[in-house]
């Protein structure tokens, strides 16, 4: 079996730390979203949580397992960073999403907030759906420029400007699967796709 140890610079967020802080994060969606709590007054259409797609898989798993709400998770997939690249190149939506959300509480789902362009993106196109509330939560908020500015309102982890593989996030389709966040080592290569 090919190990990954050697393509790992540093382990900056642990699986004990991720697991910490994500029953934090899912501690704040349920004082947010009281109303959709079973045995609370159902006076909204309901949560819906929209997970970004690849990335935000895992963090998706592992949040919703502690939110007793009565929720719909609607995925999407926003290409951001085709094929082997670790710059940004934009911020396409793939596929479509559902046609349902007005009224609805929605909460978006992702990875990392990088340049912003996929949050930004979403962000407007849930927005054009008039749902009842539209609120942000990702993992991982990296310090860096932004290429638009987009406002979040749970973040897990402020991390330095580097790039980042594990608990979902890939370089060129790989290290989806370690259970941290960790700075790749780049020798010569380049690339992540979303
Ligand atoms: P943004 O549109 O630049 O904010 O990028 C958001 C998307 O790019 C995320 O959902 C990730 O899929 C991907 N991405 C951004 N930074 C990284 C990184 O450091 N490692 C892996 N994927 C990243
Ligand atoms: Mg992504």
């Amino acid at each position: 079996m090919q190990r990954t140890d050697a393509d790992i610079a540093e382990i900056l967020v642990s699986a004990d730390a991720i697991a910490a802080r994500v029953r934090e994060l899912a501690d704040a969606i349920c004082r947010d979203y009281p109303a959709s709590i079973p045995s609370g007054e159902r006076d909204s259409r309901g949560l819906v949580i929209v997970p970004v797609l690849t990335g935000a898989f895992m963090f998706l798993a592992d949040l919703v397992r502690h939110l007793p709400q009565r929720i719909r998770i609607e995925v999407v997939a926003v290409s951001s960073y085709p094929g082997a690249h670790i710059v940004s190149k934009g911020a396409a939506l793939v596929g479509v999403l559902p046609d349902d959300l007005e009224g609805c509480d929605v909460l978006i789902l992702d990875d990392i907030l990088d340049s912003g362009q996929t949050l930004g993106l979403l962000q407007d196109e849930i927005a054009r759906r008039s749902p009842r509330s539209l609120r942000t939560c990702v993992l991982l908020r990296k310090r860096c420029q932004r290429l638009r500015v987009v406002d979040v309102d749970y973040v897990g982890f402020e991390i330095p400007d580097a790039f980042v593989v594990g608990y979902g996030l890939d370089y060129d389709g790989f290290f989806r699967n370690l259970p941290f966040v960790a700075v790749l080592r780049l020798e010569g290569s380049q690339g992540a796709s979303a």
